[in-house]
């Protein structure tokens, strides 16, 4: 591992030993890789296309040969407790820079803490934690999830601004998850603003995955029928187009019987809204990889980002949905 500089990376710094780390003592059998940064990645998992894009990304990105880094990859399978001991061991690796894509908003206090304490920096990628939790990571890179939230309750307002008695079902993300609530939290806050009147018929998680997604869908079809819902608000591509699936079973036509927005922005997602099956796709950009080492490696050589940086993202309707297709990288 090379030398690391303790300024800018948290509470925990003056605690760091750089005997600890092995660092220029020449014993090396730490875990680190010779001349480059040594980077621990605790993934949220492989639930998406968009999980398995976003991965892809940073795995490039810290492969590229003139960056000389070591990237340590975990897949938590969508289970905090699995990303907590591979934060653990990362820890105990004495790596240079920790990255973690959290599951979950809350829970990371104990084991940010430990990282803190051995002067481990942590960069969040993708998802963000707590504010009780935030003096215990350096920044964030990922999206605005309530911006995308907003983004597709703009769409709603304006779509269903003279509809009588609107009615919402809404598949939600990974309970607990900082996309789930800040998706949520922005859409509603969209509607209430602008006076617009809903029903929000019912809203249970799908957990960002297809086959739960079906799965719940097929619960709101069985308890409440489709007749006269007019939207579904699904947090992902995943869920949606497994809501599509039983949609169709249930013999009804997703996109037209019933008005489909979904988030992220995959080829399947987009195909979807070609085929007529999905009404407007919000963006989540996975591909940060690279931005994302340039701020790990600023971090580790003592760098000051900013808290939060919102990677790029745009909206798209039905007008645009084939010329997109072709661009679509996931
Ligand atoms: O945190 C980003 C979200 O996680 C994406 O929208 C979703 O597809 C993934 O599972």
């Amino acid at each position: 591992m090379k030398r690391r500089s303790l300024a800018g990376i948290g509470a925990g710094a003056a605690l760091f030993s750089l005997t600890a780390c092995g660092e220029d003592s020449g014993e090396g059998g730490d875990g680190g890789s010779g001349d480059g940064y040594v980077i621990g990645f605790s993934q949220v998992g492989a639930e998406s296309a968009w999980r398995t894009a976003n991965s892809k990304s940073v795995q490039d990105a810290a492969a590229a040969d003139e960056r000389g880094i070591e990237l340590k990859f975990d897949d938590g399978q969508q289970d905090q407790e699995k990303q907590i001991a591979a934060v653990r061991g990362y820890i105990n690796q004495a790596v240079d820079a920790i990255v973690l894509a959290p599951v979950v908003e809350t829970g990371w206090t104990d084991v940010l803490t430990e990282a803190s304490d051995a002067g481990i920096p942590v960069v969040l990628a993708d998802r963000g934690i707590e504010a009780a939790d935030e003096d215990l990571y350096v920044t964030r890179l990922g999206s605005d999830f309530e911006a995308e939230g907003r983004s597709a309750g703009e769409w709603a307002a304006t779509t269903f601004a003279a509809t009588p008695d609107f009615k919402i079902l809404e598949l939600t993300g990974t309970t607990g998850s900082a996309p789930a609530n800040d998706r949520k939290a922005g859409f509603f806050a969209v509607l209430d603003e602008k006076a617009v009147a809903y029903t929000l018929v019912d809203s249970q998680t799908g957990n960002f995955t297809a086959e739960e997604g079906k799965a719940t869908m097929e619960t709101f079809i069985t308890t409440h029928g489709l007749d006269g819902i007019h939207l579904l608000y699904a947090h992902n591509d995943e869920m949606g187009l497994g809501a599509i699936q039983a949609i169709e079973e249930a013999g009804k036509a997703p996109g037209t019987d019933i008005q489909i927005i979904i988030v992220d922005g995959s080829k399947a997602g987009f195909q979807a809204g070609v085929d007529g099956k999905v009404n407007y796709i919000v963006e989540c950009n996975p591909a940060f990889g690279e931005q994302l080492m340039d701020v790990v490696v600023d971090v580790i050589e003592g760098g000051s980002p900013e808290k939060f940086t919102p990677v790029e993202e745009g909206v798209f309707g039905p007008e645009t949905f084939e010329a997109e297709l072709p661009n679509r990288q996931f």
